[in-house]
């Protein structure tokens, strides 16, 4: 490549900061500038008033704005198309065609790639009708899992304990509307149990590297308690993941579904990021997301030693990605500080305060933050992450939580458990 990257970064969370800090500090990169952006990205850089969704508005902003590459954040911009609207104009966008990003938009179409390709998953039924799917549940009983197909931003799964709460929850989906239109297919699924695990692939060209395994913290509470959030915490890389695991997960899961999409005829490039049960009957995959997780994002990305601007760019123009990655042999860990009442209604507009100094390799990613007259106020339920990396979680973990401590605002709400389980495995 002869000249350096104009990136337009699409997004406004925690995973998008974490990804404009990594367009800063490429070689690769002129000038980044972010849609919408957030109150830590306008410290540093451009950011435009262009909502994520708005698709036509974000294509003539690359075009006004000179962009050469375009990376995307979230899935709904992903699911509308934006990488097939940019490649018309000549702009190549890291993440997946709307098509291929039906991994994501719909549980049904994924499940039936799963089953169509023999990719070990939970066993499944739709349904876009109440009857047979009362049927199903009196000859599947409970504990079993109701899903609304569509998007429903982590929201659309329910664990049903009992046969009545799963029929509850296929009446609300399908009868109540409770997901509108995410719900009008559903799928119900058999309860797995096992340990939880993130894998994330950079795809291209039908090659792939994986990022750090890691482990989301979902629920709001702590003893992962409460509701489903988009995540509270994250750390990588996690003990649970061993090469011999993630041999038996590449040949079983990434590469049939890499080369499963290639032979339907949905080439795809961007991010497979796989939902892993590990069960006593091997790894099962839950779901795939078609972009980065967040808060996965804050943690895998610190660790990657290599240029990951020149590995996305790659994927955007469908080049063969390198054998390997370089990868820190540190830990690292983040802890989401969000706004007292997320995941329902929260007050926005709190001044938020920060420590005049960081503990070191420990930074402080925006998420639900907005500036104002060079100050910073709180402005979403996520509204930041506290990151850091080190020989060991625990070490990780002191200086993040002595952060935490650090930074104030009215409504301030953390976990304090994070990474609990890999604590107690390790004892460290
Ligand atoms: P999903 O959005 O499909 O990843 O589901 C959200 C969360 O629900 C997952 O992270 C799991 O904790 C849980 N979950 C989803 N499907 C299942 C299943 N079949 N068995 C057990 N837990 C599940
Ligand atoms: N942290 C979960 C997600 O990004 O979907």
């Amino acid at each position: 490549m002869n000249k350096a990257l104009n990136i337009l970064v699409i997004g406004s969370g925690g995973r998008e900061h974490a990804i404009v800090k990594k367009c800063i500090d490429s070689p690769l990169c002129n000038r980044v500038i972010a849609a919408p952006g957030n109150g830590g990205m306008a410290e540093s850089i451009d950011c435009f008033p262009v909502p994520a969704d708005a698709i036509e508005e974000l294509v003539t902003l690359a075009q006004k704005e000179s962009i050469d590459f375009v990376i995307v954040g979230p899935e709904v911009p992903l699911c509308l198309g934006i990488v097939d609207a940019l490649k018309a104009v000549n702009i190549p966008a890291y993440g997946p065609t709307q098509e291929a990003a039906q991994l994501e938009s719909s549980k049904s179409f994924c499940k039936d790639f799963f089953q169509r390709h023999n990719i070990p998953t939970a066993k499944y039924a739709t349904f876009d009708a109440v009857p047979p799917a009362l049927e199903y549940l009196d000859a599947n009983p409970a504990p079993i899992v109701v899903k609304a197909s569509g998007l429903a931003a982590g929201k659309g799964v329910i664990i049903a304990q009992t046969t009545e709460e799963a029929k509850e929850a296929v009446q609300s989906m399908l009868i109540d509307k409770s997901f509108g239109t995410s719900g009008a297919q559903i799928v119900i699924e058999e309860f797995l149990e096992g340990e939880e695990v993130s894998i994330h692939a950079i795809v291209s060209n039908g090659s792939f590297l994986c990022l750090s395994p890691s482990q989301d913290h979902k629920r709001i509470g702590e003893k992962d308690t409460g509701l489903n959030t988009g995540g509270m915490g994250a750390y990588a890389p996690t003990s649970v993941m061993t090469e011999d695991l993630q041999d038996i997960i590449n040949s079983t899961i990434l590469i049939p579904t890499i080369k499963g999409l290639e032979a339907d005829g949905i080439p795809y490039n961007g991010t497979l990021y796989a939902g892993l049960m590990l069960t006593q009957n091997g790894p099962k995959i839950l779901e795939y997301n078609v972009r980065f997780g967040d808060p996965e994002t804050q943690v895998m990305f610190p660790l990657v030693e290599d240029d990951l601007i020149a590995l996305l760019y790659a994927s955007a123009t469908n080049q063969s990605l390198p054998d390997s990655i370089k990868l820190s042999s540190d830990k690292c860990m983040t802890v989401v500080i969000a706004s007292q009442g997320y995941p329902g209604d929260y007050p926005k507009g709190d001044l938020i305060s920060f420590p005049s100094e960081l503990p070191e390799k420990t930074d402080i990613i925006h998420a639900g933050t907005a500036l104002k007259e060079g100050k910073i106020y709180s402005n979403g339920g996520r509204v930041l992450s506290v990151t850091s990396q080190d020989e060991t979680i625990s070490k990780a973990k002191e200086k993040i939580y002595s952060v935490c401590k650090a930074i104030d605002y009215d409504n301030k709400y953390y976990r304090r458990d994070i990474a609990h389980r890999e604590i107690k495995r390790l004892g460290k």
